[in-house]
């Protein structure tokens, strides 16, 4: 709560300087090596001896090599730049190479995502289940859209050339973390997106799947961070978006 509430007060900063010449983009670095700093001293205190994977610092090793942090200080970052309230913070602890429990926080709605392993999964204190929507035609689906420096542009056409074609709606929303989040919510019925960090999955990962939704590489299979690409939604939205992923190109119309 402690990095949210200091993120809320870099992006009430950042709004300001949007109209400065120089931009906010230093500032936005500092906001979120602050967020960084302030997490890891907490959870250092908390646990101590507990190592730690962090967007900025990287892999930092602890006495106890059992439990591993794995944080992203600031999902979103270019909304909180550009001064778009859709940003979060996602932590995650795994124990023995299992997720046993994750939190997102969207410091700008004041909605906390939890879930401990075995223990469901819950926005503030409402329970969380997955959309019960069993077909890709009612389905709202989110992805994340590459650009400028970013790879992958002519494989993304393909998938979503495909995708648009058979769901009711596609949404970027500019934090993979939140978009996990509201599978876990069922705000979204599902979600595919390659090219991301542990950083950027772990907790959602843990959260979708304590909400009773299904989470797989875009193979199908459990190496989602080894491949950083992800598939999510419940069982029905999960494997028909899979099946749709992997045609060829569609057909032109
Ligand atoms: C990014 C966001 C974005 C996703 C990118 C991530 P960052 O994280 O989650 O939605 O599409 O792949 O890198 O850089 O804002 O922490
Ligand atoms: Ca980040
Ligand atoms: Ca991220």
């Amino acid at each position: 709560m402690k990095a949210g509430r200091s993120l809320s007060r870099d992006f009430g900063e950042v709004q300001n300087l949007q109209v400065s010449l120089k931009g906010p983009g230093d500032y936005v670095s500092q906001a979120d090596r602050k967020a960084e700093e302030i997490i890891h001293a907490e959870l250092s205190r908390a646990r101590p001896g507990y190592a730690f994977l962090m967007e900025e610092r990287g892999a930092i090793p602890g006495e106890d090599d059992q439990h591993r942090w794995i944080v992203d200080p600031l999902d979103g970052t270019t909304n909180f730049l550009h001064g778009i309230p859709i940003f979060s913070i996602s932590i995650a602890l795994e124990r023995q190479g299992q997720l046993v429990a994750g939190v997102i926080y969207n410091p700008a709605m004041d909605e906390l995502y939890t879930a401990e392993r075995g223990g469901g999964a819950f926005l503030n204190d409402r329970r969380l289940r997955v959309s019960g929507r069993t077909k890709l035609t009612d389905a709202v689906v989110g992805t994340g859209v590459p650009h400028l420096g970013r790879g992958h542009h002519g494989n993304f056409l393909v998938e979503l050339r495909n995708v648009m074609g058979e769901v009711s709606g596609i949404r970027r929303l500019g934090s993979v973390a939140l978009d996990l989040a509201y599978v876990a919510a069922g705000r979204m019925d599902g979600f595919w997106e390659p090219g991301l960090s542990p950083w950027d999955l772990a907790a959602g990962i843990l959260i979708i799947r304590e909400a009773g939704g299904f989470c797989t590489d875009m193979n199908g299979g459990q190496e989602i961070f080894d491949t950083g690409s992800i598939v999510a939604g419940n069982e029905a939205i999960h494997r028909a978006l899979l099946k749709t992923l992997k045609k060829p190109l569609a057909p032109r119309v």
